[in-house]
């Protein structure tokens, strides 16, 4: 039986809540003897801070270096509002992509059809919606240098952050796009702002090159990220693959979220470069929603995002995509059936809370066993 060890990161706010159905399905598959998952838990973010003072202490990096992969579920909240920028919770989030070097990030937005109601836009928009957005996650604004605030010293301050990329850097995350493509509709549009930045212009050259050069079978589009966040509102499936670099894939991934009805239904993976012995990939699964501090503790969050995430981590770290195939197929039943988290309410439906919506996800997939 595969042996896996799993790092669990819940941190602050409804990460604890939607984390502990996740655990409990990991409980399940162990009992089922599917396979054997090793969990460690620990801290992250503003919960790691009021222990150790840090976002993440080094005992928790240490047990992610070592892991299979990490699950982590959010950070941050007002309580921690005042923390030293260094320490702020998302500070342990960027370490992690950062010294894991988790540069693909992965987010499918996937429109159930049981919630295209549920959606901003008209059902005929976002019905069969399949787009998935491969974001740069270790490089560009978040991480450039310098980034600081400088004091002028005549009543004004200046502040700099740095937007930059490698062509190593492109070309990587490009790879990734076109190769996730290839399983897909087989196109990817890359999107920047080549009309203003000079690392727009190097990103384009060069994810054209990649594409030439390696995937001509792909149909390559490029699109300014301004037109790509309207055209997303406008006729999303028009997109199959978009690939992006980290602070237009921070804002478009969201975009793209809500077409699916809820920010609460988006998972996403973070992966490294495989390994040159094992061909293993470092990873890291998260939901794309945050903390939400304003349900924090009322059970009624939606752990739909962090097990479609654990889903993803069946997939792309333990070789296991027949049984993510049928926790998706579970989680799309559950929905069938009209249960509904709040995020998700929709009248003459059914309100369950966290652990009712893990529970009934889980019955399913044992029912498919
Ligand atoms: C995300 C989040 C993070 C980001 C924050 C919490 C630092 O918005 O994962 O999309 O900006 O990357
Ligand atoms: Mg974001």
């Amino acid at each position: 039986m595969p042996t896996f060890n799993i790092l669990m990161l819940p941190g602050d706010g409804i990460g604890v809540e939607v984390m502990a159905e996740v655990q409990t399905l990991i409980d399940w598959f162990n009992h089922q003897g599917i396979a054997r998952f090793e969990v460690e838990q620990d801290l992250v973010g503003g919960s790691a801070y009021d222990a150790y003072g840090e976002a993440i202490s080094e005992a928790a990096m240490d047990l992610a270096q070592a892991s299979d992969a990490v699950m982590f579920g959010a950070v941050g909240g007002p309580k921690w509002d005042a923390v030293p920028y260094e320490k702020r919770p998302e500070a342990g989030l960027l370490r992690l992509r950062k010294d894991l070097g988790l540069f693909a990030n992965l987010r499918p937005a996937i429109c159930y059809g049981a919630l295209a109601d549920a959606s901003a836009l008209k059902r005929e928009l976002v019905e069969g919606l399949d787009i998935l957005i491969v974001r740069e996650l270790t490089g560009g604004v978040y991480f450039g240098e310098p980034k600081e605030i400088v004091d002028l010293g005549n009543g004004q301050k200046r502040a700099v952050d740095t937007q930059v990329y490698q062509t190593f850097e492109i070309e990587r995350i490009v790879r990734v796009a076109c190769e996730l493509a290839r399983t897909r509709r087989k196109k990817v549009t890359s999107s920047d702002k080549k009309n203003v930045m000079k690392s727009g212009v190097l990103w384009d050259e060069v994810a054209r090159q990649v594409h030439s050069r390696e995937y001509s079978d792909i149909t390559y589009e490029h699109m300014l990220a301004d037109n790509c966040g309207m055209q997303l509102v406008r006729q999303p499936k028009q997109f199959d693959v978009i690939v992006t670099d980290n602070l237009f894939g921070d804002m478009l991934s969201d975009v793209a979220a809500m077409l699916t009805g809820s920010l609460g239904m988006l998972p996403s993976a973070s992966l490294g470069a495989p390994d040159e012995k094992t061909g293993r990939r470092k990873s890291m699964y998260e939901p794309v929603h945050g903390s939400a501090p304003d349900i924090t503790g009322q059970g009624i969050a939606n752990p739909i995002a962090t097990i479609a995430s654990f889903g993803m981590a069946l997939r792309y770290s333990f070789g296991m995509g027949e049984w993510a195939d049928k926790l998706d197929q579970a989680i799309a039943k559950v929905l069938d059936q009209g249960l509904r988290t709040r995020d998700i309410m929709q009248s003459g439906m059914r309100e369950v809370s966290t652990t009712e919506m893990g529970t009934a996800i889980r019955q399913e997939l044992a029912a498919s066993a």
